[in-house]
């Protein structure tokens, strides 16, 4: 089972079961479970439930059958099929799911395009590769194939191996032609497959083998689309293009050790990388980097390495997609290729080694941007504001308030370095303003609400309970012994010190419990505030934590006893309060301040307040 679903999941052992992220939703801490005792998985974000014939299915968008068969390939077990009558072949193929069609189709193709690298007509096709340095263990890890010359081979031979016409034109590998029958798409190219990320092959790409101008260069297969599936499911599409991550199947194994990407722009690029001992490298396969690619990379790895052409396309397209790696939370570098160098030719030039040295060398995604940005503008002020917008827009998409405060204290020292003084009180006040509330998107997007910007601040006795706390957890039953939850004020605090409580009744309370605790709360001054904390360190030494703590506690007490005092001393005022109330409410403001009294005591006695 879990070499099964560990094709699909990073699995990470978690006590006795195995967890990883949900399969089945989008979510950024896992709670996507196996056991393996029991052969179960389960997911207590979503409810997805069941064994592994079930996961296999609905994670490849297989029927039950192909299920089966899947998984009997997988340890071994040919599951005999005897269709001999044309009912048992109806019969059989009903128990096909369109996809799995697909998917053997595909499997078909590609094994043909292997066959003919090895024949007189993939000659021209082999020495293209061996020419551009591909290894034989490239040509296996990337399963390179050659498409001949003719125009129907492989149109023939799927229809030898029982698909129909239909069926190849839906696979898009075949095109009708005006005379009747059809030709095949991909002819006199070196051929390469392209797999999800667990390894579905669900397309391919083809390089022509010439310079020759009067066909493309690369052509990749059309999007498909399986018309039985409903059109909200997620196997609708059979392949589509900004969905898939080229390489990303096989660079999964360095991922799980480096979990850094390194995306480049060509599949070229991501052959010699992976060749040159750089197995992580994937690409996007000639579209700007889409969201959805970036959040399937971001399923293995944390980090990214982004490595552009160095020309001004491949200037721009980094440009681009920085804003989209940052705004899913990956953090990075972005290394700029000297002017006519792409990653293939660079490595090819100066090695692995050099190439690993511009990436040690690299300016971070977000600062470097910044400095691009900035470098990229005359100083005029035109400029400057043009500058301070595109920043904005990347500041806005920061989802950590932390690193977005320190980009824009970045994006601020830029800007006035290289201004006169001037202008420092209006782009200071601008800045403020700006992230990310004041932006607004280039292409019509809604800026980015501040969820903090209708919320209270945290007053600072609460902060310093936060803070306390998330450092110290083990005094989290002290502190709801004392009451100092009921004391709070401010509903973020209150209700995240709840749920920390909640958690450490569930599973204790390590450092690491804590940091994706802290993630994964809603943004407002509570998140800010508790993440600030993790990242600037205890706020007092392990020894002294339990008496601030307490001292802590007592000025929270003696607040609640001041809000009371008030609220009384205003009744008691209050003309209008009929007489027998009067007494009582005086003698409650003696009993309350007695209280306050034997606080202060207490405070002294615990020593100075903090
Ligand atoms: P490049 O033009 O940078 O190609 O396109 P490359 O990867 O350096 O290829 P070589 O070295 O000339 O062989 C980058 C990517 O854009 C897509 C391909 O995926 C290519 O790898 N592309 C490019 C196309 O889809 N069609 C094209 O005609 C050109
Ligand atoms: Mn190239």
């Amino acid at each position: 089972m879990k070499s099964i679903v560990g094709e699909v999941v990073e699995l990470r052992r978690a006590g006795t079961s195995l967890k990883g992220l949900c399969p089945f939703h989008n979510e950024k801490t896992p709670s996507f479970h196996i056991n393996e005792h029991r052969k179960l998985y389960h997911c207590y974000g979503c409810g997805a439930g069941g064994d592994v014939i079930r996961f296999v299915s609905e994670t490849r968008g297989l029927s039950f059958v192909e299920a089966v068969e899947y998984l009997g390939d997988r340890v071994g077990i040919q599951v005999e099929r005897e269709e001999t009558t044309p009912e048992e072949i109806q019969r059989a193929l009903a128990e096909r799911s369109q996809r799995g069609r697909m998917l053997e189709l595909y499997q078909a193709a590609q094994a043909f395009f292997r066959h003919t690298l090895g024949l007189p007509e993939g000659a021209e096709a082999r020495k293209y590769a061996q020419d551009r340095g591909l290894s034989p263990e490239i040509f296996e890890r990337f399963g390179l194939g050659a498409a001949g010359r003719s125009w129907e081979e492989l149109v023939q031979h799927l229809h030898r191996r029982g698909f129909s016409q239909q069926e190849i034109v839906a696979s898009g590998l075949g095109m009708p032609r005006d005379s009747g029958g059809l030709y095949d798409r991909f002819r006199d190219r070196l051929m390469f497959p392209i797999h999800t990320s667990s390894g579905d092959l669900v397309g391919f790409g083809g390089r022509s083998l010439g310079g020759g101008k009067e066909v493309a260069k690369y052509m990749n297969t059309p999007e498909t689309t399986l018309d039985t599936e409903a059109p909200e499911s997620r196997f609708r599409h059979f392949y589509k293009k900004g969905q898939c991550v080229f390489g990303l199947h096989q660079a999964r194994a360095s991922l799980r050790q480096t979990h850094t990407a390194i995306i480049v722009e060509g599949n070229l690029d991501v052959m010699t990388l992976h060749q040159a001992g750089l197995e992580s490298a994937v690409c996007a396969m000639g579209t700007a980097l889409t969201e959805m690619q970036v959040k399937e990379i971001k399923r293995f790895a944390n980090k990214v390495v982004l490595v552009f052409d160095g020309d001004a396309a491949g200037r721009k397209a980094a440009m681009k997609a920085v804003p989209v790696c940052v705004a899913e939370g990956f953090d990075g570098v972005f290394v700029l290729l000297p002017e006519t160098e792409d990653p293939d030719s660079y490595v090819r030039k100066f090695g692995a080694k050099a190439m690993q040295d511009l990436i040690q060398a690299a300016p971070n995604l977000v600062t470097g941007y910044i400095d691009a940005l900035v470098a990229e503008s005359d100083g005029s002020l035109q400029a400057k504001a043009e500058v301070v917008q595109k920043a904005g827009l990347l500041l806005a998409a920061i989802p950590n308030p932390i690193v977005r405060d320190m980009a824009r204290d970045h994006l601020a020292s830029r800007l006035l370095d290289r201004g006169t003084d001037e202008n420092r009180a209006t782009l200071q006040r601008y800045l403020q303003r700006i992230v990310p509330a004041a932006v607004v998107a280039e292409s019509g997007e809604q800026p980015i609400p501040d969820p903090t910007r209708d919320e209270a601040p945290v007053p600072t006795i609460e902060a310093d309970l936060a803070r306390i706390l998330v450092w110290y957890p083990g005094l989290m039953g002290q502190a709801q012994q004392f009451g100092a939850l009921e004391y709070l004020g401010h509903d973020g605090v209150r209700l995240a010190l709840r749920d920390l409580l909640g958690r450490g009744r569930e599973s204790g309370l390590d450092a690491t419990v804590i940091a994706e605790w802290a993630r994964e709360m809603p943004d407002g001054h509570a998140r800010r505030l508790i993440l600030r904390s993790l990242m600037e360190g205890a706020p007092v030494p392990a020894d002294q934590a339990n008496p601030w703590l307490t001292q802590v506690v007592l000025r929270l007490q003696e607040r609640r006893l001041d809000e009371e005092i008030d609220a009384v001393r205003g009744a008691l005022v209050h003309t209008g309060s009929p007489e027998d109330q009067l007494a009582a409410l005086s003698q409650r403001l003696v009993r309350l301040k007695q209280e306050k009294e034997h606080v202060r005591v207490a405070l002294r006695r615990a020593g100075q307040p903090v």
